[in-house]
This record gives C-alpha cells, sequence and structure tokens, in this order.
C-alpha cells in the first residue's frame, strides 16, 4: 500500500451509503459495439476479463456476472461496507465468476494481476482529488488490454458548471450547521431554490432552479456524496481525452446511446489531416453548443485507430433488438417517444423487430441495403433500437422449467424491490404475487408443479400463469 492510501480508514460512503444500482451504458458489449461500428476488433464479451474501478458494492459486475457467464469480473472499491455488502450477495447468487474486492485505486495497477479487456469508471472521475484521477486514468493505461475499451464517465463541462453553483449555494448554507442538522437545511436550501418565482423569469433562473429540483430529487443518500462530496470538478472532455492520451489512450466515442455519432465524422463534414484531433474538438464544440452536463467517454488504446465513418460490415454482423411498443400501424412508443413511419418497408422492418422481441435479429437477416443500415444505425442513436454483439444472453420463451436469475432471486430474498434483468436494466417488482412466483422459479419446479404458488399468490388459472411467465421472458430475467 502507497503512503497516502486510505484502505484503514472509514471513508464517507462507509458512514453513508451510496445506493446500490446499476448503470446500463456500463455494459461491455455497448462498449464492443461502438468498437465494432468504428472498424475495430474488440474482445468477445462472453469470455473477456472486466474491471470495475471504485464499483461500490459492485452490483453493476454482479449483474453481468449472472449475464455472462464465461467472463470473469472483477470490482474494487474503497468503501469496506460496501463491498462487504456486494460480496455477500455475490455468495447468495453463487457468482464464482465475479470478485467484489477493497482496493484503493492508488494501488491498484501493482494490486491486480494481468490486463482487462474491458475497464469501467462510473460516476468518479468527477469527484475525486486530481492525483486520484490522474491514476485512475494511469490504471487504465497500464491495465486495458491491446483491444480492450474503457468507458470513464465524469459531469462534464459546461453543464457542471450550474451543478457546481448548487453545491457553492448548499456549501454556503451549510457553513457551521452541526452533522445531525446537514440533511434538513441542505433539503430546505434546496426547496428554497427550487421555489417559483413569480414571471416573468430570467432564462438563467430557470435553469438554476431547473438544476436544484434535481439535486432536491436525488435524496440524501446520494446528495451528500454526488453534490457535497468533499471533491467535486465537473471536468471538461478535452481534458480528459488528454489526461486519457498522456496515459497511451485514445478517444473513441461516447457510450451513450443518444451520442452514438460522436465516434464518426458528420456526414457533411470533410476529414482533416489529423482527424483524431478533429473528432476530439467537434465533440468538445458539440459539448459547449449543447451546454452538456454529463459525458461517458470511450477510450482505446493508442495503437487501435477507429475508423471515423461507420462500418457498414461490422454493422451487418451485429445484432438488432427493439423493446418499443406498436402503438397503432407504423407508430411505435419507447417510454415517453413515439416514432412514426410511412414507407412500408421500414414499417415491415420495425414491425419484425417488435414482435421478435426480447430476441435479436442479425442486422445482415434484417436489412439487405447501406440506406437501410443507416436507418438502423441512426434507430439505435436515437435509443429506439438496441445494438449487440451477441444473440439473446437470456431465455427468449418459457421453458418445462423456468430459471429466473440467481442474482433476482438473491435480490428477492433480500426483500429489494427492483432488481437487475439479464439485459442490465431494471425492472421493478410491483406486487407480492411477482415476489413469491419469481422466487420459485428456480428451474427445479415444472410449468405445473407452480400452479399451486399461482393460485396461492391470486393467479386464478393456467392463462394468469402462463401470462406472468412470459412477462418475466420479455423482462429478460430467465436464464432457462
Ligand atoms: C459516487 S460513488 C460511485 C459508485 C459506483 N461506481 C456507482 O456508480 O454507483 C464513488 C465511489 O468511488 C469510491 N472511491 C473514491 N475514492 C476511491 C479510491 N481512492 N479508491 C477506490 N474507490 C474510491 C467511493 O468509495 C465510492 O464508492
Amino acid at each position: 500500500m502507497t503512503a497516502e492510501s486510505s484502505l484503514a480508514t472509514i471513508t464517507a460512503y462507509d458512514e453513508i451509503e451510496y445506493p446500490t444500482s446499476i448503470f446500463n451504458p456500463t455494459q461491455p458489449d455497448r462498449l464492443a459495439t461502438v468498437a465494432r461500428l468504428a472498424g475495430l476488433n474488440p474482445p468477445p464479451v462472453e469470455t473477456a476479463r472486466v474491471l470495475e474501478i471504485a464499483g461500490g458494492d459492485g452490483m453493476n459486475l454482479l449483474a453481468l456476472g449472472v449475464a455472462y457467464p464465461g467472463a470473469e469480473f472483477i470490482s474494487f472499491d474503497l468503501a469496506q461496507t460496501a463491498v462487504a455488502r456486494g460480496e455477500a450477495w455475490r455468495e447468495a447468487a453463487g457468482l464464482d465468476n465475479v470478485r467484489v474486492l477493497t482496493m484503493d485505486i492508488l494501488d491498484a495497477a501493482d494490486a491486480l494481476d494481468g490486463e482487462f479487456d474491458y475497464i469501467i469508471a462510473h460516476g468518479l472521475y468527477a469527484w475525486v482529488p486530481q492525483h486520484v484521477r490522474d491514476a485512475t486514468m494511469a490504471l487504465i493505461g497500464r491495465k486495458l488490454s491491446a483491444n480492450g475499451v474503457a468507458f470513464v464517465s465524469y459531469n462534464a463541462l459546461p453543464g457542471g458548471y450550474l451543478r457546481h453553483a448548487v453545491r457553492d449555494a448548499l456549501n454556503f448554507a451549510l457553513e457551521g450547521v452541526p452533522r445531525e442538522d446537514r440533511k434538513a437545511v441542505a433539503t430546505q436550501t434546496l426547496e428554497a431554490l427550487a421555489a417559483e418565482t413569480p414571471p416573468p423569469e430570467f432564462a438563467p433562473v430557470t435553469a438554476f432552479r431547473e438544476s436544484a429540483k434535481q439535486a432536491l430529487r436525488k435524496g440524501w443518500p446520494v446528495l451528500c456524496h454526488d453534490e457535497l462530496g468533499d471533491s467535486f470538478k465537473p471536468e471538461a472532455l478535452i481534458n480528459v481525452v488528454r489526461n486519457a492520451e498522456a496515459n497511451g489512450l485514445r478517444f473513441l466515442g461516447d457510450a451513450d446511446r443518444e451520442r452514438m455519432s460522436d465516434t464518426f465524422l458528420p456526414p457533411n463534414v470533410e476529414a482533416d489531416e489529423d482527424v483524431e484531433t478533429q473528432i476530439v474538438r467537434l465533440t468538445q464544440a458539440s459539448d459547449y453548443r449543447n451546454f452538456n452536463f454529463f459525458r461517458m467517454t470511450l477510450l482505446v488504446r493508442a495503437e487501435q485507430v477507429p475508423s471515423r465513418s461507420l462500418d457498414h460490415d461490422a454493422l451487418n454482423d451485429l445484432y438488432v433488438s427493439s423493446r418499443a411498443i406498436r402503438h397503432a400501424p407504423g407508430t411505435y412508443r419507447i417510454t415517453e417517444k413515439a416514432l412514426e413511419f410511412s414507407d412500408d418497408v421500414l414499417i415491415a422492418m420495425m414491425d419484425r423487430l417488435v414482435d421478435a422481441y426480447p430476441n435479436r435479429i442479425k442486422v445482415s437477416d434484417l436489412v439487405d441495403s447501406p440506406e437501410l443500415r443507416t436507418v438502423i444505425f441512426r434507430l439505435f442513436d436515437a435509443s429506439f433500437v438496441d445494438l449487440s454483439t451477441l444473440p439473446p444472453i437470456w431465455a427468449t420463451s418459457v421453458s418445462e422449467r423456468p430459471l429466473a436469475s440467481p442474482l433476482v432471486r438473491t435480490m428477492l430474498a433480500e426483500k429489494m424491490t427492483v432488481v437487475c434483468r439479464l439485459d442490465h436494466r431494471l425492472m421493478t417488482i410491483g406486487d407480492d404475487a411477482a415476489r413469491r412466483l419469481l422466487a420459485q422459479l428456480d428451474g427445479t419446479r415444472t410449468r405445473a408443479d407452480l400452479t399451486e404458488t399461482a393460485r396461492a399468490v391470486g393467479l386464478m388459472d393456467d392463462a394468469a400463469l402462463e401470462g406472468a411467465l412470459a412477462s418475466y421472458a420479455r423482462e429478460c430475467v430467465l436464464v432457462a
């Protein structure tokens, strides 16, 4: 351990636990998809070695560990209480391919063996002092495999200035406030900042008020770390990329579904002599234009040279799916977004995807022209379809002896109301019936065996039981 390491100490994250969570854009399959679209050859996700830096209780990797039993996952964090919690869940779920460790970033490069194909650092970079940021980037530089991909998220500039203003206002209000009163005073302060004032409003005040409202919605356990932690320094993408470059890494793009096109030159822009600098500058300029708040920057080794125009052959080899619901003929909805097509070919394509879900279809089996492939990419960039390097890794229909993810069953036993799906999303367990039925799906019971439980939880006929089981398949929580 280095002199600066603080492993023996109780950290702020031990004193107030950060809520457990998973984060969909960190999944290695997304990272591999972006790399493939840029003509690179990232390691196969199903056998990859994956590292998460400052992964808290490790839930993000536990969820991936169930989905990819042939891959190896290591999550580490300084907060021992979080690690102990995650380790207990790991053991209960029987996930031998995941390790959740207590470790300081400052020690990790020497302490960890071997290289990693995918490295994740989510919610860390903008919240730690400069020497820890530098150590994080150096760790990625040392440990990323030759064709691996790393994910680094941070509070970005210029949007971060607004969040910083909320922090300043909170710190001002909390000056001299005893520890036990901080939560109440912080809440009152945010409520006052978020309160409406009579119109006409000055637009920046409205934006600041929105920022205060967002902070208020987070709840104290997140607020006291995210907004009020010791370190908070939103960073410009260009500076993150410079730090990465100093460690032998290169900007690839962004993992955010609505920023997939950051990897590529816009169609109307000619490549400069130094297209790599051009891409980074264009992306930074778009952050200023859009007042961007958050970045999920993807990095590869400097020796990897991405294609800065979409690789259609690579797209052909990927798999596509859509969680959209058909609202009316030609109209599809996904969460609050709607999409309307009038072209019959596009309608037929979307209908096939919607009907096949939760199955994935190989892009080359779905479309056969560059134009349609470009449409698929645009739909991906707009979050209407998912692209993946693999066929489904979950059961797409209900088997004779349904088997729910062991992590889901562990989470249910822990009385959690939100559980991890195999597609790295969350599922809210709405009622006790679902909780009790899902807990029975351990692969030993036939559908007939489940009838008794079904009746006991209020599913009064076979159709109701079949409907519930089919909904679990659709929610991607069945392993078999
Ligand atoms: C905002 S939390 C994010 C946790 C998790 N990645 C997530 O998104 O839920 C930041 C985490 O960084 C960890 N951390 C801070 N400094 C660290 C260090 N030097 N070494 C390891 N972990 C550290 C904290 O313990 C905390 O769990």
